[in-house]
């Protein structure tokens, strides 16, 4: 979704916003644009990728300050014009502005009644002008942005330019911005990665917050007009590898790095001699854990998915009722909150603003909140401060694969430590981890020989539709599943738990209607083999997954065997089948695997 960068300094600012922009692209994004100060402010937008924005630049753009921003249209359509950065109608001042103004319309019909030619249809554009006129009031930068964020209503990272000031002003209200301290320069982005190339030391804006940039100097202060002292945060120098590499696309690199990213997750977590899950970070002990009543878990996209996974794993291992909550919808229902129940925010960019705003509603009405986050000091994490980081390292494909897997082994690991507290064995415990410290290997083994996907692809690329079914555990790997196929194939794709199947989706069936089967060596085997047949009756082509060696193989057209794991892991390794399925399918349909139209990474706006 919409990404900012900004620098000042002694280099050439353009080359580095180009960087910065390109770090960003992997959020989803459809315009660019950059505005570099010397002399004059030239500002250069462009619909499209950083490369498109490449065609219309200068051969050299020199100035050491500048402003940059990846666009996800939300107010107006995608144009040029409506591509950030905006200036206001003198062209003294620029902006770039994430998030959204609620009352831009009231402000835009004010602006123009006072004669302000606005140039563009977005919400983003008021600040630009409104900065102009709150500036001409003491030519004081940070108390024209200042006030200028007491006549808007919304939420907003902002950075703006200015043509006769040697600062930039940003300022963060909901949507995320990070000042970089380099030597003798200064960086601002609203992520962190596109930030540790340059420089570890780190501060996170806070809501409500504002910040005067210069090459040298850093001040901060409230809205309110209070001064502080920054807090310095050191990133973590090597998160991960963000390259290619050999791998022509993130989402098959990312599918691959999986295996190492459990064992990043796992590792030094699960506690063999006693059976239990050691989170650390959630500060839970034992005598809270035991008098829970009741788990809630939240999430968007594949991390709801994770979410219904983790409900089975709690209230199978604990016997307490557990629920998974889209996110989105939670806040809206005016949720009962009790605060001796616990409550997790499960989200690999930690920025999702659905899920943020869950967060807020429980914390309003005294809950306690734990992250289950990827990326660490996103502000899901530092809004819950208390949780668990599922160190996945960076993953930019937008269709979600390894952040997934860590999410469930995150909570399969908590599921375990409640469940200790409560009612498993210590045998059940050391059992359950012996198995779990497999799984690593045994996804490795699975990708080494991953059965027929070319033939399942050959199924569904040409089809209408595809159903994905599974039940228990497997259901939510259905969906997620179908999630991502629809996600980066545009194929439609309906998931069901299979016993729902002839309640309604059987009528989609036809003859030769692909039909994808979740169906590890389970307690609802059995129940999923009558789904097989009644969906075989009217003609569907079975593409099955199943663990390796199960008799159930011959009821598939297509059958993927997975290495044999315990019932409660099994999505670890059901799912990446449908994850290779998605993206080769999305490879056989031409379509961006890593950037599919519409979506985003990050998706910070609600
Ligand atoms: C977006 C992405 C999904 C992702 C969801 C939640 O919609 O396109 O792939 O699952 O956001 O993201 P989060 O960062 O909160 O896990």
């Amino acid at each position: 979704m919409c990404g900012i960068f900004g620098y000042l300094g002694p280099r050439q600012a353009s080359t580095i916003l180009l960087d910065g922009l390109r770090r960003l692209e992997y959020r989803g994004y459809d315009s660019t644009g950059i505005a570099v100060k010397n002399g004059a402010i030239g500002i250069h937008k462009k619909v499209g990728k950083v490369a498109d924005l490449m065609t219309v630049l200068p051969s050299e753009i020199s100035g050491n300050v500048g402003i940059a921003h990846t666009r996800w249209a939300t107010h107006g359509g995608v144009t040029d014009a409506n591509a950030h950065p905006h200036e206001s109608a003198n062209g003294k001042v620029v902006i770039v502005h994430n998030g959204i103004i609620e009352n831009a319309r009231m402000l835009r019909t004010s602006l123009s009644v006072q004669g302000v030619e606005l140039q563009s249809e977005t919400d983003s554009e008021v600040l630009a002008h409104i900065i102009e006129r709150e500036l001409s009031v003491d030519n004081h930068p940070e108390n024209a942005v200042r006030r200028t964020l007491h006549q808007i209503r919304g939420t907003w990272g902002i950075c703006v330019l200015f043509l006769e000031h040697d600062s930039i002003v940003c300022a963060r209200n909901g949507s995320p911005l990070i000042i970089g301290q380099g030597e003798n320069e200064m960086f601002v982005s609203s992520d962190p990665h596109a930030l540790t190339p340059h420089t570890q030391r780190v501060v996170f804006l806070e809501d409500g917050e504002i910040a005067t940039l210069t090459a040298h100097s850093m001040s901060l202060s409230t809205l309110k007009g209070k001064n502080f002292a920054a807090n310095i945060t050191v990133l973590e120098q090597e998160w991960g590898d963000s390259e290619l590499g050999d791998y022509p696309h993130f989402m098959i690199k990312e599918i691959y790095e999986q295996a190492d990213a459990l064992r990043h997750c796992i590792s030094g977590r699960l506690d063999r001699v006693d059976g239990n899950g050691r989170l650390g970070g959630l500060k839970l002990e034992p005598r809270k854990l035991s008098s829970v009543p009741h788990v809630r878990l939240l999430g968007c996209g594949t991390a709801y998915n994770a979410a219904e996974i983790g409900q089975i794993l709690i209230e199978g291992l604990a016997r307490i009722p557990a629920v998974a909550h889209i996110a989105s919808e939670f806040r809206h229902n005016d949720p009962v909150i009790n605060p001796n129940a616990l409550h997790f925010a499960i989200t690999q960019s930690g920025e999702t603003a659905d899920t943020l705003s869950a967060v807020k509603e429980i914390q309003l009405k005294g809950g306690s909140v734990y992250g289950v986050v990827n990326v660490v000091g996103s502000s899901i994490a530092r809004e819950c401060g208390k949780g668990v980081y599922i160190h996945s390292g960076p993953e930019q494909a937008v269709a979600s694969t390894k952040a997934f897997s860590n999410m469930v082994a995150a909570l399969t690991m908590f599921a375990l430590q409640i469940g200790r507290s409560r009612s498993i064995s210590r045998e059940k415990g050391k059992e359950i981890i012996k198995e779990l410290q497999q799984v690593p290997h045994l996804i490795e083994e699975y990708l080494e020989h991953q059965g027929p996907i070319s033939e399942a692809v050959e199924l569904i690329k040409e089809a209408k539709s595809v159903l994905f079914l599974g039940r228990g555990i497997s259901a939510p790997v259905a969906k997620e599943g179908a999630l991502k196929l629809m996600e980066i194939a545009y194929i439609p794709c309906l998931a069901y738990p299979a016993g729902e199947m002839k309640h309604g989706p059987i009528a989609l069936l036809e003859e030769g209607s692909p039909v994808v089967f979740i169906a590890p060596n389970d307690h609802v085997k059995t129940k999923t083999i009558s789904a097989i047949h009644e969906c075989r009756a009217r003609g569907a082509k079975i593409i099955l997954i199943h663990e390796q060696g199960d008799d159930i193989a011959v009821e598939g057209d297509v059958s993927i065997p997975v290495p044999r794991v315990h019932s409660l892991l099994s999505p670890l390794l059901t799912v990446i089948p449908t994850q290779l399925i998605a993206y080769h399918t999305a490879l056989a349909l031409d379509c961006n695997v890593d950037r599919p139209r519409n979506l985003a990474k990050s998706v910070t706006v609600e």
